[in-house]
Order: structure tokens, then C-alpha cells, then sequence
């Protein structure tokens, strides 16, 4: 299958995340993650939380993501990657939401092919050749647009080129368009990464012409982590770096139910799942979850 990437999901494959699964993450054959992103807007200051947040980079193998449509703002959060000791950096051009569309962002850089050229010239320079990266869909609306966008990109001497083989109309549900997908690697001068239900409804990335490099593996991958012998234990770190990480116990709940929630139909979580979702407090989830112990106040 070639190289297996952690997808960016935000709100759940973050730092803690990272740190509390990474014996899975490194069992699984995972080369690295991408992060999930931060914007980039401008007069944008990046405070020391953002960087921290992500955690490592020195090793290569966190690629940190942003999202925007002005190039000189993305060139202010890219040089604070580096100095964080971030080899590379990738473009969010895939994110499906209606009001990130409007706005031009994400899936929206389909509307405007002069921004999304600007956005890879500045961040191919920034980051130099070979270390800035792109993640997009196939279409705003239609399989084809990539395609047609394709000479573009083309242009740009990418690290890796990720394509969900969905249009963003399709949201993250609908089945996944393997033939588009081929038609717009076979197009590709960029190595390329598949990206689309993984270990959710297709067994393995797609086989594929010499330049895909591999897969990038999101949803699949966390929902098999529920199916672990040592998942109730993976949890419990989870939860207990997130407690340590955020104040108040919403934040700690919102993470955990997230989680959770792609758990929910699996043998052992579904009976704890309705109990789970009402849980107000983090002692009540402890109460709840198997190998937590007690709440501290208790
Ligand atoms: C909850 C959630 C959050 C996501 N956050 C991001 C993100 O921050 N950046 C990004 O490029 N894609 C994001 N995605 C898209 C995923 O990276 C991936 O493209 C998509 O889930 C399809 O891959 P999968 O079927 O392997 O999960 C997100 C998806 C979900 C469901």
C-alpha cells in the first residue's frame, strides 16, 4: 500500500491523541500525521499554545496544516513552523464546510484557481521545494474539477499531493469516486496520497499508477482502535493527558464523547455509549468507563 499517513481530523487525531495511541499509531505502520489545521488570517499572531499544541516537528513526521486564502498571512504561520523546528507544511484545500466555502477557504480555493496558485507559490518558496504539500478533493461540486485544475498544481514541486476521492459537496459520506481518483493521479506530476474510507468500507488504498506514494488513513483507523484488547486503558491515558492539558470538565467531556462517538457500534462501547453521551461531568465519565479508578475528588 506504500506509505500509511495519520489523516488531520480536528478534535481528534491532536497531540494528546497522538501521544495517547502512539503504540497504535507506530503498530499500524503509520510513516507520520498530519495535523489537523490552524488558520491563517491576516494579522495573525502565532502564540507559543498554537506551536505547542501541535507538539514535535523535528523529526519530519508531524506535518502541521493550515488553512487560509491569503499568502502572505500563511507565510507568517509557516515561518513560525520553522522556527518551531517544522521541516514541512500542507495546504488545507479540501475542508467541505458551507461557511469555510463561502468564504473562500478549504474546498472554496476551487472557486478561486489565481488564490490557490498564489497560496502554493508562496508556500512552495517559504518552505522550498519538495516540503509544502496540498489536500484536496476531487471537485467543489463535480469529480472533474481537480482535473482541470491539475496543470496548475502541476507547476509546483510538491511533497506529496493528498486527494479524498470525494467532491466536498459529498461531506464525508457517499461513496468515494476510485475512477476520478485514478484519472487525477495517473494527471498528477506530484507523488499523491489516497484518501477516502481506508479500513472503513474499502480494505486497503487503491493500487494505482507509480506516482501514488500511498494513503493517508483517518476515520478507519480510529474506529479499529475501539475494536483493541487494551483500548479501555489507551482511553484512560487519553483522558487523563486531557484533563491535565484543559481546565473545566467540558472541554475533557467534548474530547472524550468525540471519541467515543466513533466507538459507539462496537461490541463493548455500544452498551456504555447511551451513558456516555449524558455524562456531565468527568467524574461521571469515569464512573462509566472501564479501568478509570475514581475520580480524584471522590
Ligand atoms: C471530524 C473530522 C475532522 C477533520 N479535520 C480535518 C482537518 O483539520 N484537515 C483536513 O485536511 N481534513 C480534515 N478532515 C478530513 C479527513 O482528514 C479525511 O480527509 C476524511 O475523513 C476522509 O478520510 P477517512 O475516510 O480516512 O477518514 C476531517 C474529517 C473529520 C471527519
Amino acid at each position: 500500500m506504500g506509505e500509511l499517513w495519520l489523516a488531520p481530523l480536528r478534535g481528534v487525531t491532536i497531540r494528546a491523541f497522538r501521544e495517547a495511541f502512539a503504540g497504535p499509531i507506530r503498530e499500524a505502520g503509520f510513516v507520520g500525521a498530519f495535523a489537523p489545521f490552524i488558520p491563517a488570517n491576516p494579522g495573525i499572531r502565532v502564540n507559543g499554545r498554537m506551536l505547542a499544541d501541535l507538539g514535535d516537528g523535528a523529526d519530519g513526521r508531524l506535518v502541521p496544516q493550515v488553512i487560509t486564502k491569503h499568502p502572505d498571512a500563511m507565510r507568517v504561520l509557516l515561518r513560525a513552523f520553522k522556527e518551531s523546528g517544522f521541516l514541512r507544511a500542507d495546504l488545507n484545500a479540501g475542508c467541505p464546510f458551507p461557511m469555510i466555502v463561502r468564504r473562500g477557504r478549504g474546498s472554496g480555493l476551487f472557486k478561486t484557481p489565481d488564490v490557490l496558485e498564489r497560496l502554493l507559490a508562496a508556500g512552495c518558496e517559504e518552505m522550498g521545494p519538495g516540503r509544502f504539500s496540498l489536500k484536496i478533493r476531487l471537485g467543489l461540486a463535480a469529480p472533474d474539477e481537480l482535473l482541470a485544475l491539475m496543470p496548475t498544481i502541476n507547476r509546483y514541486p510538491l511533497a506529496v499531493l493528498t486527494i479524498h476521492a470525494r467532491t466536498a459537496r459529498q461531506m464525508y459520506d457517499g461513496d468515494v469516486d476510485l475512477a476520478h481518483f485514478r484519472e487525477a493521479c495517473v494527471a498528477s506530476a506530484n507523488p499523491v496520497l489516497y484518501n477516502g474510507d481506508v479500513g472503513l468500507t474499502l480494505r486497503a488504498a487503491p493500487e494505482g499508477p507509480p506516482n501514488l506514494r500511498g494513503a493517508m488513513v483517518g476515520r478507519g483507523f480510529v474506529r479499529a482502535l475501539g475494536e483493541r484488547p487494551d483500548a479501555a486503558t489507551l482511553l484512560a491515558g487519553y483522558l487523563d493527558r486531557s484533563c491535565a492539558e484543559l481546565s473545566g470538565d467540558q472541554p475533557v467531556l467534548g474530547r472524550m464523547k468525540e471519541l467515543l462517538s466513533y466507538w459507539k457500534d462496537l461490541p463493548g462501547w455500544k452498551r456504555l455509549w447511551p451513558t456516555v453521551k449524558i455524562c456531565r461531568t468527568v467524574c461521571e465519565l469515569r464512573a462509566v468507563l472501564p479501568h478509570n479508578g475514581k475520580c480524584k475528588e471522590e
